[in-house]
Order: C-alpha cells, then structure tokens, then sequence
C-alpha cells in the first residue's frame, strides 16, 4: 500500500487523465498530437494543481517503447506524484514488456506504483489518503489486461475485450477489508477497461428517445436525456461500450461490500457518461489529447476531490485544445 498525505484545509485532489496514446513520431514537437497533449496536460496541471495524477491507461502502444519514455519525462516535470495502470494497447506487447516500462518509470522519482501478485497482471496497487495519521480514502488501481481469447457461441475462436481475472475479485475484497480495518470504507477503483455493470447501467439510465450525436455536455447536465431515477448522471457515449460482454461479478462484490463509492476507467474515447447505479458511480474519465481517435469537445481530464471524511467528488474539466 502507498500512502499520500491529504492536507488538513483542503480536499485531496486527484487529476485523472486517461488514453493520451501517442506513438513516437507523435511525440515531435511540431506534431499536433504532441502540441495539443503538452498543452492540454499544462493547462490541466496549472488550473487544478492536483496532489496527485493518475493515468487510467493506453499511454502508447506497446511496441513504441520511446512514446513511454516521453510520457514519463513530461510527466514526471511537474513534481506531483503520478500514478498509471496499464491498458490494453500498454499491455498488448506481453508482461515482459510491461515489466521492463515499470523498471524504466521506477527511475522518476515522482512515480509511485505498485506491481501486485503476478498473477493478478501487473499493477494491483492501493494508494492510501492519509489524514492527520488516519486513512480517509482508499484508491484502487486495477489492471484489466489486453484481450481474452475465448470460443465464440457458434464455437468459433474469437477474441474480446480484457476483463478483470477472478482472481482480482478476492483480492479487492482482501485490500477493502484491510482498509476498513484500518478504518478507511470509502475506495474509488480506477481502471482501464470498463467492468460490466456500465452496460447495464447504461441501458437503465439513457433515455434512447435521445440520439447521443444530438446531446452535447451541457445538455447532459439538464437531466432531459436521462430516465427516471438517473436525472444525476451527466456525459454522452459517443461510442459503444467495449469490454468484456459477460459479467465478471465485479459489481455484485463491490456492492456488498459497499467501500467503492466510484469506479473511474478509460479505454472508450469518444464516451464521458457519469452514471450513479444502484449506489455506485460508474464513470469515464475524459480523454486527454489526441491520441488514436478523438472529439475535440471532449479533450481533458477527470478530477476527484476527497475530503476529510474519505467523500470523493468527481467531475471533468474540459480543455481547449490550444491549436
Ligand atoms: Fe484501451
């Protein structure tokens, strides 16, 4: 577990930001992925002054071993800790690869990460906010790996989006109950690819009188594309939901449970929905830069303010693109 120290007059403050995902030649300065991710990154840091920065995945893709370098020098200027997991384009070189990325990010010195049992992926980790000694928050960084190869249902080989191993389920429970121990029951889990209750609570909370092409954020906000019971939630989905199409049981857990108050990933650019189903925040972080595929709209990054009492707020703050 890492611990990070929340200061007693203000909220703690987290800056998410999620599938940057330049390849090298995008990383030259002339090029408009670099402007606009350097830009967008300062502009972020600047208007949040965050306590701590998290990556929600997809920084490069696996085979481009200098975007990782670049990432991490840019990142690691601004003096504030920062931690990542890995996606699937980070994770799809192998674990080898990934490896060697936590061995070359152990070099900077405001990175902080965690490996995790190995057969849990790589990067299972607990960053603990702490106040005056005591535990308020818990963060909980969950790799969802690359792809799951499996028989299709007319017993075809196909493949589909990473999932969390049945493994991860047990070990949340054991990191959750550590915490609560030690006092702590309010977690956020951040990860890469979104579990599967974002489908169903999707499906639940949209109004599909509403084409998403025809709300914009603002409109989000006002409740009208939302059904009964769901009028608080705020962002549009742009893009389907990709991850793994059946249920891994990882809602269920967190519900009985009941630490993880919000669950943040990454993963669908284009999608920026905050749902609040049966108990829990389901959200997307904003995508930051242009990297891969983009809406210039929807360029940023998530911020989750936590309080002295452990209480976690979340909202995106979106950005020009500076071009
Ligand atoms: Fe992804």
């Amino acid at each position: 577990m890492i611990t990070l120290t929340k200061k007693k007059d203000r909220d703690f403050t987290v800056l998410n930001l999620t599938d940057p995902q330049l390849l090298t030649h995008e990383w030259e300065r002339e090029h408009v992925g670099y402007k606009v991710l350097t830009y967008t990154v300062n502009k972020l840091i600047s208007e949040i002054k965050p306590d701590l920065i998290t990556v929600s995945g997809d920084i490069s893709v696996a085979e481009y071993p200098e975007a990782y370098t670049n990432f991490a020098k840019f990142i690691d200027t601004f003096d504030i800790p920062w931690a990542v997991v890995w996606g699937n384009h980070d994770n799809q070189g192998g674990a080898e690869i990934i490896q060697k990325y936590v061995y070359e990010y152990r070099t900077y010195k405001n990175f902080v990460y965690q490996e995790g049992p190995k057969e849990l992926g790589n990067g299972n980790y607990v960053i603990a906010i702490e106040e005056d000694g005591k535990i308020v928050h818990g963060i909980i960084m969950m790799d969802t790996h690359d792809r799951v190869f499996e028989k299709n249902d007319k017993g075809e080989d196909a493949w589909y989006w990473g999932k969390l191993y049945p493994g991860q389920l047990p070990w949340y429970e054991g990191v959750v109950n550590e915490l609560k121990e030690k006092g702590c029951n309010e977690t956020t889990i951040i990860s890469h690819i979104p579990i599967y209750a974002y489908r169903t609570a999707y499906q639940a909370a949209w109004n599909k009188d509403y084409n998403p092409e025809d709300v914009d954020f603002e409109m989000s906000k006002t409740g009208v594309c939302w059904n009964e019971g769901y009028k608080n939630s705020f962002g549009v989905n742009l893009e389907g939901i990709c991850s793994y199409e059946h249920d891994e049981g990882m809602f269920d857990l967190i519900k009985k449970l009941g630490s993880t108050k919000l669950y943040v990933c990454g993963h669908d650019h284009i999608n920026s929905t905050c749902i609040e189903y049966e108990g829990v925040k389901l959200m997307y972080g904003l995508k930051t830069g242009r990297g891969c595929y983009y809406k210039a709209p929807y360029n940023g990054g998530t911020v989750i303010k936590i309080n002295s009492d452990g209480k976690a707020q979340a909202y995106h703050h979106f950005c020009d693109e500076g071009i």
